[in-house]
């Protein structure tokens, strides 16, 4: 009988349209900045690459106070896109991620198309960049107040904008938000105006009310819903795009806390993952779930994570050889 995979010998490493990283697991937008907080934990260079928070042309100080809320297992945030702008940004942030020798994929997020180009330009003619992630769960200032990600031809315009202003060899992908009705008809206008790539999912919308107060607890009155509570929504929109799409780079979010969550997201088609909200409680949760995805994937005789990619939707079974860690 052949001896047991270890750990040790899976190989991690994944291309992600033109991108090459040493591991499918990143950090998700947001939840750990630029990444400077995150180095006292751990080597950021050990992660497949680190996600800024989404940056804008201007600084801007986010939405009201109260901005976090606790629900059953999850959190609602009305942060608001709080930042320092993109010159303080490319002053300091990145350069610190690049010292580092992390990956940086830089999210961006704007209020119209010029804002977009502005930042789409400056980020990816900057060298290191690994990707661009277009957040598009923005209201657009020039049309309505209609949130970009919601509507396929505003998804679409903006993709093509980011695109046509990144150099070519820096993959673009779209952050897509799981409050459509269909997410395949979002996805595939993204990827026909260009992207490279999707990453699914960005928050759900939702709203938590103070009893004492009778008011709505947030400040900004709604709020993003994250963590465990929204994984399978993660699963299902991964699934439902990879399904539809085999061929296009996915990028699964939400809710994962442990190696198994990650790999739950890579059988429904995920190439990589992000971890976000779970760094809140464990700020090591980026790097454990890397070495728990290792010993996943040894468990169930993977030698490569690329060979689980999808593996969801092919309904092979595959016995587990070791009780797993997780
Ligand atoms: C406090 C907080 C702030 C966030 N800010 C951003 C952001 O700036 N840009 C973005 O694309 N997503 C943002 N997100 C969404 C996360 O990147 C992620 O898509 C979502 O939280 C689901 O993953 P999780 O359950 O692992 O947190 C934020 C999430 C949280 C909890």
């Amino acid at each position: 009988m052949a001896s047991p995979l270890r750990p040790q010998d899976v190989d991690l490493s994944t291309t992600l349209a033109d991108c090459h990283l040493g591991n499918p697991v990143m950090t998700a937008s947001c939840c750990a900045a630029a990444g400077r907080e995150l180095h006292q934990f751990f080597d950021v260079a050990d992660l497949g690459a680190v996600v800024t928070k989404s940056i804008m042309r201007d600084p801007r100080s986010g939405r009201p106070t109260p901005r976090m809320a606790e629900t059953p297992s999850g959190m609602l945030n009305s942060i608001g896109l709080q930042g320092p702008g993109i010159d303080a940004f490319l002053a300091k942030d990145l350069p610190w991620l690049l010292q580092h020798d992390a990956r940086p994929i830089v999210s961006i997020a704007g209020s119209s198309l010029g804002e977009y180009a502005e930042l789409a330009r400056r980020v990816g003619n900057t060298p290191g960049v690994a990707a661009v992630e277009v957040n598009i769960s923005c209201p657009n200032v020039e049309n309505r107040g209609l949130v970009f990600a919601c509507d396929p031809l505003q998804a679409s315009r903006v993709l093509a904008v980011v695109r046509r202003e990144t150099p070519r060899g820096i993959p673009v992908f779209a952050k897509l938000s799981p409050d459509v009705t269909s997410i395949v008809e979002i996805a595939d206008s993204v990827m026909q105006a260009g992207a490279d790539g999707v990453v699914m999912i960005n928050t759900l919308l939702g709203l938590a009310v103070d009893l004492d107060r009778m008011r709505p607890l947030l400040g900004g009155v709604t709020g993003g819903l994250s963590g465990p509570a929204v994984r399978p929504v993660a699963v299902r929109a991964v699934w439902q795009v990879a399904e539809a799409m085999p061929d296009v780079p996915i990028i699964g979010v939400g809710g994962v806390r442990t190696g198994r969550d990650a790999l739950e997201l890579i059988a429904a088609g995920a190439t990589a993952v992000q971890v976000g909200t779970a760094i809140f409680n464990d700020p090591r949760a980026p790097v454990r779930v890397v070495r728990e995805l290792r010993e996943e994937l040894a468990a169930r005789g993977l030698a490569k994570v690329s060979e689980a990619v999808g593996l969801a939707h092919r309904g092979i079974t595959i016995e587990t050889t070791e009780e797993s860690s997780t």
